[in-house]
């Protein structure tokens, strides 16, 4: 059988969005909802959270989930946005269980290049392709030819001569912080792509995540010889990409 249409959701930093997706377009087929992340985001308060979202669009079938940590088999050995609580914890059984679905969970930025690589600008690119997500953290996403490298975590690597790793000082959670203009903040982000450019030599980048809408305001401090393109889903890409990897999982043709 084939299956129209999943619930897809993304769970971030700040907030728990969640919407239907057409699997065969890859389109939102409802309106987007929201939730705040509460903080602190321990498991079992976002898993109520993660409910609220599956309640409002009555929703009875399996869900696919974005997650901003590294996530192996459904349990996630990471948490730098996330309450430390997660390490360790079964992120698919715990949402599952508190919605009473099936849960299809992978790391947020992977699921968000996913939806690029399938139905966005990054369909039918091939060599190496890095999405970047601009939110809370730097999410990652990494493909070879169309294939992804799961859970690359490039926000944690060290730029020259700084003592932090790069989303402490290029994530849009820098610019709140620090209150940067998108200029300021743009430079930033450039040295970071720089950076990622030296070890990598893709012949594309691709921004997602929040900050990737705001394109206009620091395109001009890009100084990469690398394409850089907005992701054509902006902020929807993590929702897309989770309905699309939870319809793969069960092995549905989507
Ligand atoms: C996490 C990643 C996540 C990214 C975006 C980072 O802090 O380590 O796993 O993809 O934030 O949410």
């Amino acid at each position: 059988m084939k299956q129209q249409e999943l619930l897809g959701i993304d769970v971030g930093g700040s907030g728990i969005k969640g919407a239907i997706i057409d699997l065969e377009t890859g389109e939102l087929r409802s309106e987007r909802f929201r939730v705040a992340t509460p903080s602190p985001a321990k498991p079992a308060l976002v898993a109520v959270a993660f409910k609220e979202v599956v309640e409002q669009f009555k929703w009875k079938g399996p869900i696919g989930c974005g997650f901003p940590a590294v996530i192996r088999e459904g349990v996630a050995l990471t948490a730098a946005n996330i309450d430390p609580q997660w390490i360790g914890t079964n992120a698919a059984q715990l949402l599952g269980k508190a919605t009473g679905c099936e849960v299809y969970i992978s790391n947020d930025a992977d699921l968000a290049g996913l939806a690029e690589m399938r139905y966005g600008v990054g369909r039918g690119k091939n060599g190496t392709v890095i999405l970047i997500t601009i939110g809370s953290g730097l999410g990652s996403a990494l493909f070879i030819n169309g294939r992804m490298v799961p859970n690359t975590e490039l926000g944690h690597l060290f730029l020259k001569n700084s003592k932090q790793i790069a989303e402490r000082y290029a994530a849009d959670s820098a610019r709140k912080r620090e209150d940067l203009s998108w200029e300021e903040w743009g430079t930033r982000f450039n040295k970071y792509l720089q950076h990622l450019e030296r070890l990598f030599s893709p012949s594309l980048f691709i921004l997602g995540g929040r900050g990737s809408k705001k394109i206009d305001s620091y395109r001009e401090v890009l100084t990469l010889k690398t394409e850089v393109i907005p992701a054509q889903m902006r902020n929807n890409a993590g929702i897309i990409g989770a309905a699309i990897f939870a319809a793969e999982s069960q092995g549905l043709e989507v």
